[in-house]
């Protein structure tokens, strides 16, 4: 099946056999994103390999041809991108549409009020219900002026402002938060400086070093200085993490099965995850490790292990803040019960993650008890049912996880979303062992 046959189609997961294969998952999405943001504003040619080629980084793509950024896709998973210059991107009176990208629409706001042109950022339905206050309150005070609407997209960037840096220390944990400050204060005079209350996914620090521009981070704090220059620079895109994490699962709680998951990013902010299903029994080791484009990667063998449920330590909470729908899932048949707290972040993603899984969940019969910042799961046998995924990607693939061991089907409505971090899933977990159909 082609991958665009997923858009518009609910899908059935029935339990297959044990999984096995070695299990290549796309590009990681965060880095992605950056390469693109910081290849577009850095003086002369980038090449990106390993591009995700999902929705978001797509639509991310799309915008910067918009302002201006010539982009060639020399084959699937690669772009070069021809760098303009911190000054070089031009303005355009139509809309900028990041689509369901959180991510894309944070850190482009950050490096639009920087622009001597007016912006406006449009998204999704699911984009347009996500707070932007946590970015354009911190921007305003560096000098931005960002119209909103109750805090909510579309967002209006005003140009031609005079931005200075500022010292902020983030009230909540975001990378995005993080990342948008950041690339303001690259047009900022004066030092832009961010303590976080826990450190969170380092990329673009990592980033704007390759490309040549001076800054000073340690987990937890960074800080530049603007009126410097980017210099183009190639970047090796690891595989993500976050879709590597439902084959995980997906192997650990299907009895006999065994898979590799090949050059997995492991940037040791975003593999929580991995702690966590350690702490249930998870049989997970990490084999050659090495460095490719300055981050961590490794591959992943995972084999069945029977999970006990546990008090996931909160301080695990930013390091997996987007593996809590398959962990809810692990959790669900695991043996026991799991606490989660400290996690009401979860309620601002691409859904409310705690309300979706809470009431997929119980339609296939798991007991778990809601709370204001996490979730009480009792560990049992799933049922067969039909769950929604309120138009976020990662409560779909977690369903499917889910339907390997359920008593009979589960069907998952509408998985249109899946394409934007995962284009390739339903082909992939079919070429392992799932048995994963699109629905009549
Ligand atoms: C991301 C940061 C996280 C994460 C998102 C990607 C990033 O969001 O959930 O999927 O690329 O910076 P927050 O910054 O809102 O925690």
């Amino acid at each position: 099946m082609n991958p665009i046959d997923q858009r518009s189609l609910d899908w059935n997961s029935r339990p297959g056999r044990p999984l096995h294969g070695s299990v290549p998952v796309p590009g990681d999405k965060s880095v992605s994103h950056r390469a693109l943001m910081l290849a577009a504003i850095a003086e002369g040619d980038s090449r990106i390999r390993g591009f995700l080629e999902g929705e978001d980084t797509r639509a991310t793509a799309a915008v910067l041809a918009q302002l201006g950024v010539h982009i060639e896709t020399p084959a699937a998973g690669e772009r070069v991108v021809r760098g303009v210059g911190l000054h070089g991107l031009r303005g355009t009176t139509q809309s900028l549409d990041c689509g369901n990208a959180g991510t894309g629409m944070r850190l482009l706001t950050g490096l639009l009020a920087g622009q001597a042109f007016d912006s406006t950022l449009v998204g999704d339905t699911s984009l347009s219900k996500r707070p932007m206050r946590r970015v354009t309150e911190p921007l305003a005070s560096m000098g931005a002026r960002i119209v909103a609407h109750d805090g909510l997209p579309p967002l209006q960037v005003r140009g031609g402002q005079s931005l200075r840096g500022i010292r902020y220390e983030l009230p909540v944990a975001s990378a995005q938060v993080k990342s948008a400050l950041l690339l303001a204060g690259l047009y900022a005079t004066g030092e832009t400086e961010i303590i976080e209350p826990h450190p969170t996914r380092d990329y673009t620090e990592r980033m704007l070093a390759a490309f040549g521009w001076p800054i000073d981070f340690s987990p937890g704090r960074a800080k530049l200085g603007g009126g410097h220059a980017l210099h183009a620079t190639d970047v090796d895109v690891p595989a993500d993490f976050s879709s590597a994490a439902f084959f995980l699962v997906a192997a650990s709680i299907v009895p006999g099965s065994a898979l590799r998951l090949p050059a997995v990013g492991l940037n040791p902010r975003r593999t929580g995850l991995l702690q966590a299903l350690r702490l249930m029994g998870a049989d997970i080791t990490v084999e050659h490790e090495r460095e490719a484009g300055g981050e961590p990667v490794g591959d992943l063998l995972v084999r069945h292990a029977p999970l006990r449920g546990i008090e996931l330590p909160e301080a695990l909470v930013p390091d997996m803040i987007d593996e809590f729908p398959v962990l809810f899932i692990a959790a669900a048949v695991a043996s026991g019960r799991t606490v989660i707290r400290g996690a009401a972040e979860l309620r601002v993603k691409e859904s409310d993650r705690i309300a979706t899984m809470a009431r997929g969940l119980r339609t296939l019969g798991a007991m778990i008890e809601e709370t204001a910042d996490g979730a009480i799961i009792h560990g049992g046998q799933l049922g067969t049912g039909t769950v929604e995924s309120h138009l976020d990607h990662r409560i779909a693939m977690s369903f499917a996880v889910a339907g390997l061991v359920a008593s009979g089907p589960v069907r998952i409505n509408d998985c249109t979303h899946v394409a934007t971090s995962f284009p390739g899933f339903l082909e992939l977990a079919n070429g392992c062992g799932f048995a994963l159909q699109v629905a009549d």
